[in-house]
């Protein structure tokens, strides 16, 4: 038909005078639980390998699981990637998010697989990190303060007014200092450990990392956090020291899910497999942020905290993963804890 070709000739050199705005050929809605830098290297980095746009909102671990149950009958969301693993895990048994089998699962080392395994599939490991502190070198000296070796030693009221740790309804950070006093010392005695360390808290801050941020400023002595949220701290030249509690500690599987239903599931599952790749893993580091990557052939920064030197708890994640658990334990928070922080 050479007037149906004419006509198309025609319509195609036209359109290629307008010199149009690149148009992504599509869209992904991001939710973002790990720190605000690597959030935003993360968008940058995928958008400028693929020809899709990104929306990316960075929250903390428990409120990025408050908007994913929100939206369920009508998910805006896509992906949800990094934060702690238990409100992934939650979500996952609730049925939030989509079972999907990445071809790059097998590049996962083991603990990132069982996130995989235990959730059906509806979550996976994309980075660890152990629980601990960071505190403030000269704030401590310049006070004469013996800095804290155990958490024991929290509760100590020469560490009046020096602590900082995030709440556990907002922050996956504080959820797992919760889980993992409760598996150290039994239920009763975690409340009660935290009912006395309440009285050497300033704040109770939204975000997991804020902590030990304000105390490398010199706001307060010490930040409860991830051992790699102290570290970058250090690296970043600021007199923040990191320990590992004496007694052993809790750690982390920062997890990625897909939502159920996502409008935009094709570029999830990209997103989803790219983010589990070495090259991509490597990257964290540029952006100040020192946990162990999932993926086995991703490279470790140097200043990563070793988890092999840290006295590790057999964190049960299954059981703090639980939505009845974690809900008690978070209830039991509010009414304890919570009602007396300041
Ligand atoms: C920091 C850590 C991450 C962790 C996250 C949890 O960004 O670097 O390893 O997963 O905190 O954040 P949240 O605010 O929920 O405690």
């Amino acid at each position: 038909m050479p007037f149906r070709k004419t006509l198309a000739a025609t319509l195609l050199s036209a359109a290629a005078l307008f010199t149009l705005p690149a148009q992504a050929a599509g869209q992904l809605n991001l939710v973002c639980a790990a720190d605000v830098k690597w959030c935003e290297l993360m968008e940058n980095e995928f958008e400028a390998e693929h020809d899709i746009d990104v929306n990316m909102v960075r929250m903390s671990s428990g409120e990025a699981y408050a908007r994913i149950r929100a939206e369920a009958r009508n998910p805006k969301t896509d992906i949800w990637w990094g934060g702690t693993g238990d409100p992934h895990l939650q979500a996952a048994s609730e049925g939030l998010t989509a079972e999907y089998q990445s071809p790059k699962l097998e590049e996962l080392l083991p603990w990132a697989k069982n996130q995989a395994e235990v959730s059906g599939y509806r979550t996976v490991g994309i980075y660890s990190g152990a629980l601990g502190w960071g505190y403030n070198t000269e704030i401590l000296g310049e006070k004469n303060i013996e800095p804290p070796k155990c958490w024991a030693d929290l509760t100590d009221e020469r560490f009046k007014g020096e602590i900082q740790i995030a709440n556990p309804n907002s922050s996956g950070t504080a959820y797992t200092t919760l889980a993992t006093l409760v598996q150290l010392m039994g239920e009763d005695e975690a409340f009660e450990f935290l009912k006395k360390m309440n009285a050497n808290v300033s704040q109770y801050t939204k975000s997991g990392s804020a902590p030990v941020k304000s105390a490398a400023r010199g706001e307060n002595g010490i930040g409860i956090v991830f051992m790699h949220d102290a570290v970058a701290m250090t690296v970043q030249g600021f007199p923040v020291k990191t320990v590992a509690p004496c007694e052993g500690t809790g750690y982390e599987v920062g997890s990625m899910s897909i939502v159920e239903g996502a409008r935009n599931m094709e570029n999830a599952k990209i997103f989803y497999d790219w983010a589990l790749s070495a090259e991509v893993q490597s990257k964290a580091e540029q952006a100040d942020s020192y946990q162990l990557p999932s993926n086995a052939n991703a490279s470790v920064p140097e200043a990563a905290p070793k988890l092999e030197e840290i006295k590790l708890i057999d964190y049960d994640f299954a059981k703090y993963g639980d939505p009845q658990t974690r809900k008690a334990l978070l209830e039991r928070w509010d009414s304890e804890i919570g009602a007396i922080a300041n």
